[in-house]
């Protein structure tokens, strides 16, 4: 999608549609939407009269207005009330509008930058929020659909200021929202991507390609590599496969390539069957989303890159396709993982950590500022949780508190839940160091616990997005499939967070 700023009058947008808005209540529209409603003698105050739009919360009325605007239609979103409104709600309303402008067969949208004016927030915030709203509402996965009817989308979007004063900041946010949420939107595709042409060796070719377009550097560890390495738990996963494991590197140097990093790492299992500990048929066919998190550090390098952060940031990928085969480790085998201490195994559907704990042990050699994972590690968080909030976990408060704030910023809320010594009990084997399965009670924490005992003195934070990874029922700004989840927060964390 074409995005552009422009400075001017919204009315005068020949587009396929404009849109407006409204806080719910209001009964004498102002600023933008006042403009159009006295352009229209007043059709817009008697809609509200006559009940058909209240301006509640993502509600849409879509008028055809013949006079007085240059679109063919007019769109009203609810912003709904002004006591609740923030910049998630922009984000949203955004995308309801654009949603509606689709459905109607717009390809060319122009709005105004909703909470811009009237609704007193910063502008670079408000226009970034419009278009990511823009953005993920306009996202459909279409990769593998041939129905000319389903690849409906916009081709172009103006945001449109009417106060010259506002045009750099208003451009600034908007080129960020775009590149943030296409940035989104390419997580998605990996994670949407389903298993027979995402393996690992495909999952480097495709953060190889975005890396040598964005200016990133790029290392890809092949599977004799990894072994070399010593990464023997991600080697164990991938061993059941036909398809071999991968290892990614991916570096974003910013104003210091000599800086201590943040680091990103992303669990990227391209498929899990559970491996010998064979999942059942119900709880299988989804498991192509198991590198939504490797997807979410793509995106959030690819963004990074794009947005050219002064920060040096890493990106690091465990990828393998977890099978059952002859050759695929198996309950009881005993592994000497890059991190020292052994591993027994107790599920080879534990796989997530074990390919994991890698990563993190390969991390300690960059004495990151802090490093934050990202996995769809466990069941057990969707049932504590659910799909709206990712659990959140680590060795560093104050990381967890700027997680936290950068969830709320963002809407991709997640939770702090705890690590306590009964957690790191129950994952102690009889005859290794470490078994990798705790059992069901408080899986996400025992899990957690594992993880915790690779990291070497630094700040860590660990992100389960097995919820919040994937959507079940379709939101404005997000269909059902996968979420994408994880991009803007790390990029909002980079950006805002004292840490970073
Ligand atoms: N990828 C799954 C986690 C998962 C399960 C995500 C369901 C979303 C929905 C992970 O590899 C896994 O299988 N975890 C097991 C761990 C258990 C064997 C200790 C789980 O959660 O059941
Ligand atoms: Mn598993
Ligand atoms: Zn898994």
């Amino acid at each position: 999608m074409n995005i552009s700023t422009t400075i001017g009058n919204i009315l005068e947008q020949d587009t396929d549609a404009i849109v407006l808005n409204l806080f719910e209540g209001v009964t004498e529209p102002g600023g933008a939407t006042g403009a159009a409603n006295r352009a229209l003698d007043g059709l817009i105050a008697d809609l509200i009269a006559g009940g058909d739009f209240s301006g509640k919360f993502k509600q849409t009325a879509v008028l055809y207005p013949h006079r007085g605007v240059a679109s063919s239609r007019l769109i009203l979103v609810g912003l709904g009330k002004r006591e609740d409104f923030s910049l998630n709600r922009v984000r949203l309303a955004s995308a309801s509008a654009t949603r509606e402008a689709i459905k109607r067969g717009a390809k060319t949208l122009a709005s105004i930058i909703h909470g811009g004016g009237i609704g007193g927030l910063d502008i670079s915030d408000a226009a970034q929020a419009t278009v990511e709203g823009t953005v993920l509402g306009n996202y459909k996965f279409t990769a593998y659909k041939t129905d000319e009817d389903e690849l409906k989308s916009l081709d172009a979007f103006t945001l449109v200021e009417f106060d010259a004063s506002k045009q750099t900041d208003a451009e600034a946010g908007a080129s960020a929202g775009q590149i943030i949420a296409e940035s989104a939107c390419f997580a998605r595709d990996l994670a949407n991507t389903p298993g027979n042409d995402l393996p690992p060796s495909t999952l480097a070719d495709r953060a190889l390609e975005m890396a040598r377009e964005t200016g990133l550097s790029c290392e890809i560890f092949d599977e004799q590599r990894i072994l070399a390495e010593g990464m023997n738990a991600l080697s164990a996963v991938g061993q059941g496969s036909v398809r071999p494991p991968r290892f990614i590197i991916l570096e974003h140097a910013g104003t210091n390539s000599e800086a201590a990093p943040i680091v990103f790492i992303g669990k990227g299992i391209t498929f899990d069957t559970g491996g010998i500990s064979l999942k059942s048929g119900d709880g299988m066919w989804d498991m192509k989303f198991d590198m939504s998190g490797a997807a979410a550090v793509i995106g959030a390098m690819r963004a990074a890159a794009k947005l050219d952060l002064p920060h040096r940031v890493i990106g690091l990928i465990a990828a393998a396709e977890n099978m059952p085969d002859g050759r695929a480790y198996r309950p009881g085998d005993i592994l000497h993982p890059l991190g020292e201490k052994t591993v027994e195994i107790h599920s080879t559907d534990a796989e997530g950590r074990l390919a994991l704990i890698d990563a993190l042990a390969y991390c300690a050699r960059y004495k990151p500022k802090a490093a934050i994972d990202l996995a769809t590690l466990t069941g057990a968080c969707v049932i504590a949780l659910g799909n709206e909030t990712s659990g959140l976990m680590g060795n560093d408060d104050n990381l967890i508190v700027q997680i936290h704030q950068a969830g709320n910023r963002t809407g991709e809320m997640a939770w702090h839940l705890p690590i306590f010594d009964d957690h790191r009990d129950l994952i102690k084997s009889k005859v290794a160091d470490l078994k990798n399965s705790g059992g069901r009670p408080a899986g996400t924490l025992t899990a957690t616990a594992f993880l915790e005992a690779y990291v070497q003195n630094f700040p860590w934070a660990h992100l389960d997005i097995a919820g919040t990874a994937w959507a079940d029922s379709d939101k404005p700004d997000t269909p059902i499939g996968a979420t994408g989840v994880g991009v803007r927060l790390l990029i909002d964390f980079l950006r805002h967070g004292s840490t970073a």
